[in-house]
């Protein structure tokens, strides 16, 4: 058995603390216990595992969960999501610890935007302003005017003038239903989610046949023909608002799946049918969220590892768009 400080110094490579729990332990009880103790708070996005969100003191969007992390009083952080979501909450609070269960639970848009390429390619449109998805590393964050969410992204773009040109990155296909939504004409970065994008258009086509009441409800970062069979189109918490909300009783859900531990939670009398994705698999998962487990999650508020850090000079050039972000969302009461 590996004992805790071989575990800590193997964590760049295994990115968790690789070490055996008692089976008997009550890992929701400790989680309790390990909160107070350190007086930490828990941050989990709607694509983690059930048994996290049921631990979570907060569960929300990309703009819900960064906004938390600016106004925590905890001592602790620990994000129960992807590291550029924890990378985000460090950026916000350089004093505070913030802790990620599994280091390498990264994101596929994240890294389709490499930062020297994409240096390369604003240098290229010198007169136009960045606006960057929150889906990103701190180095494109510190190269960009204005981070957004898929919450907030169309009131930042109208914010700005009409005849203000634009470089949107890196969700080609986000940027792609912001431009239809908004009328600009934005420069796109070609990146893409890969979760989003693998939706089977004819599955969803024979699932809306086989249940013909049911809504289809999808994130703006599926493909544009899966868009254009939506009923309704929005972020995580604009999905989970609108599936409460309507009075529709079926739903086919074009997102990662953990929003459906929500969905059923708000509305048990209704049905939620994941989109199929073009493959063998009934259900559409992110690799990347759910590396992150209930025991990664006790192993590293026990442990305080794996931790965030960050060089200070990237930090203080991130933190600017992500505040510019913040202060027009509440701006627009978002
Ligand atoms: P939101 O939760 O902000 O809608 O983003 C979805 C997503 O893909 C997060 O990785
Ligand atoms: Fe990244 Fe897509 Fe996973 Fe979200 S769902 S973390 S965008 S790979």
């Amino acid at each position: 058995m590996t004992d805790i400080n071989t575990a800590k110094a193997n964590i760049d490579s295994s990115g968790f603390l690789d070490i055996d729990i008692d089976v008997t332990l009550d890992l929701f009880a400790e989680i309790e216990r390990l909160k107070k103790e350190k007086n930490a708070v828990i941050l989990a996005h709607y694509y983690q595992e059930p048994d996290i969100q049921d631990v979570a003191d907060f569960i929300g969007d990309s703009l819900g969960l960064a906004q938390q992390a600016e106004k925590t009083r905890a001592d602790i952080i620990v994000f129960a999501g992807v590291h550029f979501m924890a990378e985000t909450a460090k950026i916000l609070n350089p004093g505070k610890k913030v802790l990620l269960p599994d280091l390498k639970a990264g994101c596929s848009l994240s890294d389709s935007a490499p930062p020297p390429l994409f240096r390369i390619f604003k240098e290229k449109h010198p007169d136009h302003l960045v606006i960057t998805y929150i889906n990103c590393s701190a180095g494109i964050k510190a190269l960009s005017d204005i981070i957004c969410t898929s919450s907030n992204a169309e009131k930042i773009i109208e914010s700005l003038p009409k005849d203000q040109k634009i470089i949107f990155a890196p969700d080609k296909n986000l940027g792609a239903y912001l431009n239809k939504k908004t009328g600009r004409n934005m420069v796109l970065w070609n990146g893409a989610c890969m979760v989003h994008e693998i939706f089977s258009l004819e599955k969803i086509i024979k699932l809306k046949i086989r249940h013909p009441k049911a809504l289809v409800i999808a994130h703006p970062e599926c493909e544009q023909p899966v868009l254009a069979l939506a009923d309704y189109i929005g972020s995580t918490t604009g999905l989970l608002k609108y599936s409460k909300e309507s009075t529709s009783t079926e739903f086919i859900v074009a997102t990662e799946t953990g929003i459906l531990h929500q969905m059923q939670k708000a509305s048990p009398g209704k049905t939620f049918i994941p989109a199929p994705p073009d493959n063998s698999c009934a259900c559409n998962d992110c690799p990347h969220m759910k590396l992150n487990t209930l025991e990664k999650l006790y192993l590293c508020m026990e442990y305080e590892q794996p931790e965030i850090t960050m060089d200070e000079d990237l930090r203080i050039a991130a933190k600017k768009p992500i505040e510019r972000m913040l202060e027009i969302s509440k701006r627009y009461g978002l």
